[in-house]
């Protein structure tokens, strides 16, 4: 078992052991990268406020998300196509979830179905929507939400277009890979990804196939789902949504202060500040320099979480600092899944967990509620001068 001290090495030992198409699928940004390559600096220029002589007993990061107990303000984000990063991928990182004490948001483009996860984990867990022209499906999917129990619908509000990942297009990414001869190869270096693979009976969008009308096999489901996101999306269809549901509705893919301002006086429960983690506007400012603004416009009508970027438990410190009431990860606990599968992502948790907690102690804090602006060093230009 190699030591692993780091989210960064979770990554090297991913890149390694899974075939490059779901790497990069995973790695990437859209377009130039800029946003999610700020994603992660703009964290960087954030600055720490060391306190000493602080009584450091008893410490503690738990706290609450949309109600819900958290052992820390950290939830498992929906990540498309997480099964084929390992073989029952999203069944891997629910039941990694659970045991670490925290939310997990399975994607409707998931591998693995909402009643795989129910059967396989007991802690209620989130359901994230994309809203397609079907209501059909739309109504469909919520029913099978509440039928698993499923404690709150993530409706994802910044994806009704999809934004151009160059490494996709170039590698002919699908789910299953194509069996072209590149593709073998790559997944003949990779023993233990592909025995795993070939074991399991889930490869392909599982809360699709069979519940779409008229996907049946694959060839369909690429032309369903291409034709299928709704580019009239808007707030009347939020609310059929919202009425459709009637349980906690999280708001994702917030970026903006107005749409923030309509959110919270529309009545989410909580609204998630991200920009996909720089897969969708490339050029927008990072979710961590949008936050405070989005903090101050909302007050605290609405709770706001933050997802984009966080690497490390200082990332999700400084977060918490900025004035989120909680974080979601992705990339973080996938590099986890592709490295070691379920004691990956259950390793990629304690990292955090644990640099969260030391980086508190350092900073002179006993519990998450407490952090604040206090802690940190901002840069004056911090939040931009735009016009
Ligand atoms: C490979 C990948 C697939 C994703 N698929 C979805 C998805 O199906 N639904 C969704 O709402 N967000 C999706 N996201 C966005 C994540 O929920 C989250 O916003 C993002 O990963 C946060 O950035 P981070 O990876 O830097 O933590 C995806 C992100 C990645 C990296």
């Amino acid at each position: 078992m190699p030591v692993i001290t780091c989210i960064d090495d979770l990554k090297r030992l991913h890149k390694r052991r899974t075939p490059k198409m779901f790497f990069d699928y995973c790695e990437s940004g859209s377009y130039t990268e800029q946003t999610f390559r700020e994603n992660t600096t703009d964290f960087q220029k954030l600055r720490l406020r060391q306190k000493v002589a602080v009584d450091m007993l008893g410490r503690r990061t738990d706290s609450t998300m949309v109600g819900e107990a958290v052992s820390m303000p950290v939830a498992l984000a929906p990540v498309g196509m997480t099964g084929m990063q390992r073989a029952d991928g999203e069944i891997k990182a629910a039941r990694a979830a659970e045991k670490a004490g925290l939310p997990f948001t399975l994607s409707t483009m998931s591998i693995c179905s909402i009643e795989d996860i129910a059967e396989h984990t007991s802690r209620p867990f989130w359901f994230q929507l994309y809203v397609m022209k079907d209501e059909g499906f739309v109504d469909s999917a919520i029913e099978r939400a509440r039928k698993a129990g499923c404690s709150a619908l993530v409706l994802t509000l910044d994806l009704q277009i999809l934004g151009q990942r160059h490494k996709d297009l170039k590698n002919g990414l699908s789910a299953p890979p194509r069996l072209t001869l590149p593709n073998i190869l790559d997944m003949m270096i990779r023993p233990r990804w592909s025995l795993e693979m070939l074991a399991t009976k889930r490869r392909t969008f599982r809360n699709i196939v069979g519940h779409a009308k008229g996907v049946g096999d694959l060839s369909s489901l690429m032309s369903w789902t291409n034709e299928q996101f709704d580019p009239q999306l808007d707030w009347t269809k939020i609310a059929r949504i919202r009425d459709q549901w009637g349980g906690k509705l999280i708001l994702k893919g917030i970026l903006d202060e107005e749409d923030a301002k309509r959110a919270a006086d529309f009545g989410a429960d909580a609204i998630i500040v991200s920009n996909h983690g720089g897969r969708q506007l490339d050029g927008a400012l990072s979710s961590i320099r949008m936050l405070p603004r989005i903090v101050r416009a909302v007050g605290d009508k609405t709770e706001v979480f933050l997802d984009s970027g966080i690497r490390s438990g200082q990332d999700v410190l400084k977060a918490l600092a900025l004035g989120a009431k909680g974080t979601m990860i992705g990339r973080a606990y996938i590099h986890g899944l592709g490295a070691m599968g379920e004691e990956g992502v259950s390793k990629a948790l304690e990292v955090i967990r644990k640099e969260l907690d030391i980086t508190m102690a350092l900073c002179g804090e006993k519990s998450v509620q407490n952090l604040g602006r206090h802690n940190l060093m901002i840069p004056k230009d911090f939040e931009g001068d735009y016009l």
